[in-house]
């Protein structure tokens, strides 16, 4: 009998302990990552001249935060099967580079993989939960990004949760990233596991296509967008869906790339760059959509002649409305508000012009363009959007 008391005094507070940082992600984090351009590429010195450049590129002062190192940053596990780094790509160490990425007012962020080896075959996580988790702390670590690649026959939601309470034992706050793909539909389970949760399969930088690699595919944008219907209930602060990390400035069009960037705000996605800075990822009003404390994803509205129209309910009763041109020749928009109720049902909000006037400001023009009492008219190039913000007057 005592040693029963003795083991159930020892498995509470662990089951006590059983729960996920909160309140580390309100509202979607914001970020860059080396996966999209860099791949396996990566050092101290790119990781260093990244933070040195979310400064100066001013992404800092719009909200972005968090550098995050991808796969293949590991040189393997020493004889007590500790995880150290690849010495040649990071002599001074991640705690060197955490504190040089501290001293920038940002935060750093690591990968790993719940599988015996990462998706570029680097030592996983798996059995040494405990000590990474320890690791990362100790390295001061602010983000972990871990993946499902050789995870076998491993459930999906016990695997997460192991390493989440690992995390939480370890005792430093780290935003905790799924990227399981969607395959074990982790919006239905994850929000209490994790802040974030990838929907799809890698993104690829293409509008609209699918990229066949046999065993899996990358998917362009808009196949993302689509991939998962009826998930957004599922996300909101401190617990969003993930639709990858973004690859804005990688090779699409302009208009392509302000489409992307629209949409992901739209979605309430985290916004993690996966390019080299450039300008478009720094507009604040486009930004305070995704940021929106409300933390609703948006939904689409309608489809008219390959013209989509996504809502999303802001804070005291704003909108954010997208206008998307899916076509490849240029589209004439008339959008009359009062004849269109907009209604989410899911969150229950309504967008009706003709109980009160809003104020409409088009956020990539940066102009106030009349009110919801005129038609917004428009013409949208190929792929691209007209974005506005309706300012309840
Ligand atoms: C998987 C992930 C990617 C990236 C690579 C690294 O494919 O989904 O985002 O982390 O692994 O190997």
């Amino acid at each position: 009998m005592k040693k029963f008391f003795v083991l159930i005094s020892l498995i509470i507070p662990n089951l006590l302990l059983a729960q996920k940082f909160e309140n580390l992600a309100l509202t979607p984090p914001m970020g860059w990552n080396t996966w999209n351009t860099f791949g396996c590429k990566i050092n101290e010195k790119l990781i260093r001249g990244a933070a040195d450049a979310m400064v100066a590129s001013g992404m800092k002062d719009v909200g972005y935060q968090y550098i995050i190192i991808d796969d293949c940053w590991q040189g393997g596990r020493d004889s007590l099967g500790f995880v150290y780094p690849d010495s040649t790509k990071f002599p001074s160490g991640i705690k060197a580079l955490a504190g040089y990425v501290h001293s920038k007012g940002l935060k750093l962020g690591i990968y790993s993989d719940a599988g015996h080896q990462t998706c570029g075959g680097y030592v996983g996580s798996r059995g040494h939960e405990y000590q990474d988790a320890l690791t990362y702390a100790n390295w001061g670590v602010d983000y972990l990004k871990y993946d499902w690649c050789n995870t076998d026959s491993l459930n999906a939601y016990w695997a997460y949760t192991t390493m989440r309470n690992a995390l939480y034992t370890a005792g430093r706050p780290i935003i905790f990233s799924l990227c399981e793909w969607g395959n074990n539909q982790p919006w239905l389970w994850a929000s209490e596991i994790g802040h974030l949760w990838r929907i799809s399969g890698d993104i690829t930088p293409c509008f609209d296509c699918e990229e066949n690699h046999i065993t899996y595919s990358s998917w362009g944008v808009m196949r993302i967008v689509y991939m998962r219907d009826g998930i957004r209930q599922y996300s909101g602060p401190d617990h969003w869906n993930d639709f990858d990390m973004m690859e804005v400035g990688n090779g699409m069009t302009e208009s392509e790339d302000r489409t992307h960037f629209s949409i992901w705000c739209m979605l309430a996605s985290p916004l993690i760059a996966g390019n080299d800075i450039r300008n478009i990822l720094t507009n604040k009003e486009v930004i305070a959509i995704n940021q929106d404390s409300l933390g609703i994803q948006a939904f689409r509205f309608d489809v008219r002649d390959s013209v989509e129209i996504w809502a999303k309910p802001l804070l005291h009763g704003d909108w954010a409305i997208c206008f998307l041109n899916r076509a490849i020749e240029i589209k004439t928009i008339e959008f009359d508000w009062k004849n269109n109720i907009v209604k989410d049902d899911i969150f229950k909000k309504e967008l009706n012009t003709k109980a009160g006037t809003y104020k409409v400001r088009d956020l990539w023009t940066e102009k106030d363009i009349g009110n919801t009492k005129k038609k917004l008219t428009g013409e949208l190039l190929s792929h691209d959007v007209i974005l506005v913000r309706l300012i309840k007057q």
